[in-house]
């Protein structure tokens, strides 16, 4: 297999978990670019639901080697709790998982931070995760951030972790909130430390001599497009670069490296947390999609909010990863609906638009211009080869990848591995 990125192509929970499952089948190394814990990664294996958070989700196939980038900002409880959970059902991290000693640790004191400015923005909170991700990219683009290779060095690490959590006590204290009990932190961090500290190495040294020696790497995005620091829609967006030049700047391997960029999308919209959704459903149409989808957080539990596909943003965020293949998942999730809806331009102050604005402001202001389609009407959850879709199911398909701009390569319609089939090369 060629080295290939993954990214999500709209506000994250397409099914990228899934998708790099199945892929992992012809990975050698998964690695994670951006984000932490804020994620929520689903893979069903039989009977078996793992959800992952920080660790790439290529674990759960035990040959592969898995590595958390230094594009990560890594929560260290999470992390031990998330290996904790592993542990539990059987899968063996030892010896192939590897964390770079470059990438920030995200501390109790990020969360309470990120808590407090959610209640300082009241109604026009972002609807972060509380995982501290905004605090701790904050933090390393101030450089006073924590990195992971003082996992290894207990003085200086707690040095430094009594420092940081000082300083955010003071901030707690002005304004009135519960500070942080240091010592009882510093116990439990000392503690997993010891646990953390011999898998923290220098992996884009790892990386790299992976790829000279032929080893195919499979970088696994989270978040999606407009999540994106730069390009989403700001400021509704996370804190890292989800699209495709982080996996490089999250790694340290160069573009050229790069060989394919697949694109994960749902075969509709959905969004967690506040901003413009421009083909949100907000009546019981959305609520039974919701239902259908599943269509819940994996890190919150919150409802995702629903809606019809989106040719438009998704045109853009097809351009903005140089997107080489398309996989499209949660087809069943649309088999009941008679007439579906894809949106093709949007009206912006009278005038047809057939491009993204970049402006929050304006995208919020869009009306979505849809074109209908007809539904297939059939149950494609027993699919198991591309031919044996309904002709319609195929026409929705086409006629995505039409307005979109972009090929299909792999079509998903169930949560379980082997509900996924190749599309043909056309
Ligand atoms: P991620 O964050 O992109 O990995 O996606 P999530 O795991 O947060 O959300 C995707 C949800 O859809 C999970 O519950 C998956 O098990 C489920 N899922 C993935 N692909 C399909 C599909 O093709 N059909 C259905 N019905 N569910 C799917
Ligand atoms: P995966 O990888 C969907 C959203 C939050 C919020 C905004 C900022 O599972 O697709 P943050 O905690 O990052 O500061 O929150 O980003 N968000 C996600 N939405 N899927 C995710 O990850 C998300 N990670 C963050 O809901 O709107
Ligand atoms: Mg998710």
């Amino acid at each position: 297999m060629a080295n290939t990125v993954l990214v999500g192509l709209q506000w994250g929970d397409e099914g990228k978990g899934k998708i790099i499952d199945v892929l992992t089948r012809d990975a050698d190394v998964v690695v994670r670019f951006q984000g932490g814990n804020n994620a929520g990664h689903t893979v069903e294996i039989g009977e078996n639901k793992f959800v992952l958070h920080l660790i790439p989700s290529g674990i759960l196939r035990p040959e592969a080697q898995c590595v958390i980038g230094n594009g990560l900002v890594v929560s260290v409880i999470g992390l031990q709790e998330e290996l904790d959970g592993l542990d539990a059902k059987g899968i063996d991290i030892s010896d192939r998982l590897y964390i770079s000693d470059r990438c920030q640790l995200i501390f109790a004191y990020h969360c309470m931070a990120d808590g407090l400015k959610e209640g300082q923005l009241g109604e026009n909170k972002i609807g972060t995760t509380k995982r501290g991700i905004g605090p701790a990219y904050a933090d390393k683009a101030n450089r006073c951030g924590i990195r992971a290779r003082e996992l290894q060095r207990p003085d200086a690490f707690r040095q430094k972790f009594y420092t940081e959590g000082e300083k955010y006590n003071r901030l707690f204290a002005e304004h009135g909130v519960e500070q942080l009990d240091l010592d009882t932190e510093w116990a439990k961090l000392a503690e997993i430390a010891k646990r953390l500290a011999p898998m923290v190495t220098d992996t884009t040294l790892l990386l790299n001599r992976a790829a000279d020696a032929g080893k195919a790497i499979l970088f696994e995005g989270a978040q999606g497009t407009w999540l994106d620091i730069d390009f989403g829609t700001y400021p509704f967006v996370t804190s890292s670069n989800t699209t495709v030049g982080g996996a490089c700047t999250g790694t340290g391997m160069a573009p050229s490296r790069i060989d394919e960029v697949v694109g994960v999308l749902k075969a509709y919209t959905t969004r967690v947390g506040a901003g413009p959704f421009p083909t949100e459903l907000d009546d019981d149409l959305g609520e039974s999609i919701r239902q259908k989808g599943g269509e819940f957080g994996a890190t919150t539990g919150r409802p995702r909010r629903c809606g019809w596909f989106d040719a438009v943003a998704t045109r853009y965020a097809v351009m903005l990863n140089g997107v080489t293949g398309i996989a499209l998942t949660k087809m069943d999730v649309l088999d009941e609906l008679e007439t579906l809806k894809i949106c093709t331009a949007y009206e912006l102050d009278g005038k047809v638009i057939t491009d993204m604005p970049a402006d929050s402001d304006d995208l919020a202001r869009v009306k979505p211009v849809y074109e209908d389609i007809a539904g297939w009407c059939e149950d494609t959850t027993g699919v198991t080869d591309y031919e044996q879709l309904p002709e319609l199911a195929k026409a929705y398909i086409d006629r995505l990848m039409e307005v979109i701009n972009a090929r299909p390569q792999i079509i998903s319609v169930g949560p379980r591995r082997a509900q996924t089939f190749d599309a043909p090369e056309k």
